[in-house]
C-alpha cells in the first residue's frame, strides 16, 4: 500500500514539475512534497508501522524519490529563470550603439560670464562691487562728474531723457559718485551694469550696452597703481601676460586722462586685421580723479587721490569668445546663445 502511494507521489511530482511555469509554482511544489509536512515527510512517518525488509526497501526508494526531487526542482527553477531571463533580454532590448539622448544644457550669456569674472578679479584685489539705478539724475550722470550743463561732452553721450528730467544713465561712472558718498576713503570700488546712448546702430554699437566702472582712492595714488591693476586684470581675464600702452585721451571726470590699449593678443602686436594692422587694440578709458569729481563725493582732494577707469564689457565679450557683431549679443536668438558654454 505506501509502496502504491511512494509510486503515485512519484508519478504527480513527475507531472506538475513539468507543468510549472514560474518559480512561484516551483516553491508550492518543493513545500509539497520536500517541506517538513511535506507529502515524502507524512510517507516517511508511516514506515514505522512497516517490517524491518519492506521498511529498508521503502525507505531506500523514498530516499531516492528525495534526491532526484531536488535536482529536478534545482534543474527546473535555473530553466525557468533563464527563461525570464531571455524575455526580459527580449522586451527590454536597448541599442547601445544608438547615440545618447542630449539633454539641453543651459549655459550663461556670455557677457554675464564676462562680467562674472571681472567681478571675481577685482574682489580678490580688495575691490567692492557696488550697483546703481538704470534711471538716473542729470546731476549723477554730468554735473558730479564733472560735465555741466552746457558742456559739449554731453553731445557724445546723448541719450534717452525722461519727462521729470531724468535720463537713462550713459555710463557707470555714476557708481563712482555713489560709492564715495556711501563709503569713506581709502576705497576700491567697482560697478557693473547697462548703459544707454542714443545711438545709430551697427556691428559695434547698440543703443545698450554694458560696462564696467572701477575706482580706487587713497594717499599717494598714483598712474602706476593705475597701469597695475589695469595689467593684472587684463592679464587674468586673457589668461596670458598682455602688455598695454597709454595715450592721452579726454574724458572730463580725469585729469590726466588716458585711453589703454592693450598689444593685440592675435598677432601680438605684429599688426593683423582684428587690430586693423596697428597691433593694439583700444580697451578702456581710464585716468586719475579730477579734484572736483572728488569733492562731488565728499572726499577732500588735498588729503587723497584715486584713479577710475570704464570700459564695455560687450567688446570684452567679443574679442574673449571671438564674436565680430554686437546685435546678436543682445538679440535673444538661442541658437547664438548656445554657442557658448561656461569655461
Ligand atoms: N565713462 C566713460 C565712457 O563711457 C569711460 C571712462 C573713461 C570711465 C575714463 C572712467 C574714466 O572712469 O576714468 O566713455
Amino acid at each position: 500500500m505506501i509502496k502504491q502511494n511512494l509510486n503515485t507521489m512519484g508519478q504527480s511530482f513527475q507531472s506538475e514539475i513539468e507543468k510549472a511555469t514560474n518559480i512561484d509554482e516551483i516553491d508550492n511544489i518543493k513545500v509539497k512534497y520536500l517541506g517538513k509536512k511535506g507529502k515524502l515527510a507524512d510517507l516517511m512517518k508511516q514506515l514505522k508501522s512497516l517490517d524491518k525488509e519492506e521498511k529498508i526497501e521503502i525507505g531506500k526508494q523514498a530516499n531516492l524519490f528525495k534526491t532526484q526531487f531536488q535536482d529536478q526542482i534545482k534543474e527546473k527553477s535555473k530553466q525557468l529563470k533563464r527563461v525570464k531571463f531571455d524575455q526580459q533580454m527580449e522586451n527590454e532590448w536597448v541599442d547601445i550603439t544608438l547615440d545618447p539622448i542630449k539633454t539641453q544644457m543651459g549655459s550663461l550669456h556670455p557677457i554675464t560670464m564676462v562680467q562674472n569674472k571681472l567681478e571675481y578679479i577685482f574682489e580678490s584685489m580688495g575691490f567692492q562691487v557696488l550697483d546703481g539705478p538704470h534711471i538716473e539724475s542729470e546731476y549723477y550722470n554730468f554735473e558730479a562728474l564733472n560735465i555741466p550743463t552746457h558742456h559739449p561732452a554731453r553731445d557724445m553721450q546723448d541719450t534717452f531723457y525722461f519727462e521729470d528730467g531724468n535720463l537713462l544713465r550713459t555710463q557707470t561712472s555714476t557708481i563712482q559718485i555713489r560709492g564715495m558718498e556711501s563709503l569713506e576713503p581709502p576705497l576700491r570700488i567697482i560697478g557693473t551694469g547697462k548703459v544707454f546712448r542714443c545711438e545709430r546702430t551697427d556691428a559695434s554699437h547698440d543703443s545698450c550696452f554694458h560696462q564696467l566702472e572701477g575706482m580706487m582712492v587713497d594717499k599717494n595714488i598714483s598712474v602706476a597703481h593705475l597701469i597695475h591693476f589695469m595689467k593684472t586684470m587684463l592679464s587674468e581675464i586673457f589668461e596670458s601676460d598682455v602688455k598695454v600702452r597709454l595715450r592721452p585721451g579726454y574724458f572730463p571726470f580725469v585729469e590726466p586722462g588716458f585711453e589703454l590699449d592693450m598689444a593685440c593678443l592675435l598677432c601680438q602686436g605684429k599688426g593683423c586685421s582684428v587690430c586693423s594692422r596697428v597691433g593694439w587694440i583700444e580697451l578702456l578709458g581710464c585716468g586719475m580723479t579730477h579734484p572736483n569729481v572728488l569733492k562731488a563725493g565728499g572726499v577732500d582732494p588735498s588729503k587723497y587721490s584715486g584713479f577710475a577707469f570704464g570700459m564695455g564689457m560687450d567688446r570684452l565679450a567679443m574679442m574673449r569668445y571671438g564674436i565680430t557683431d554686437i546685435r546678436p549679443l543682445h538679440g535673444g536668438n538661442l541658437n547664438f546663445m548656445r554657442r557658448f558654454t561656461l569655461k
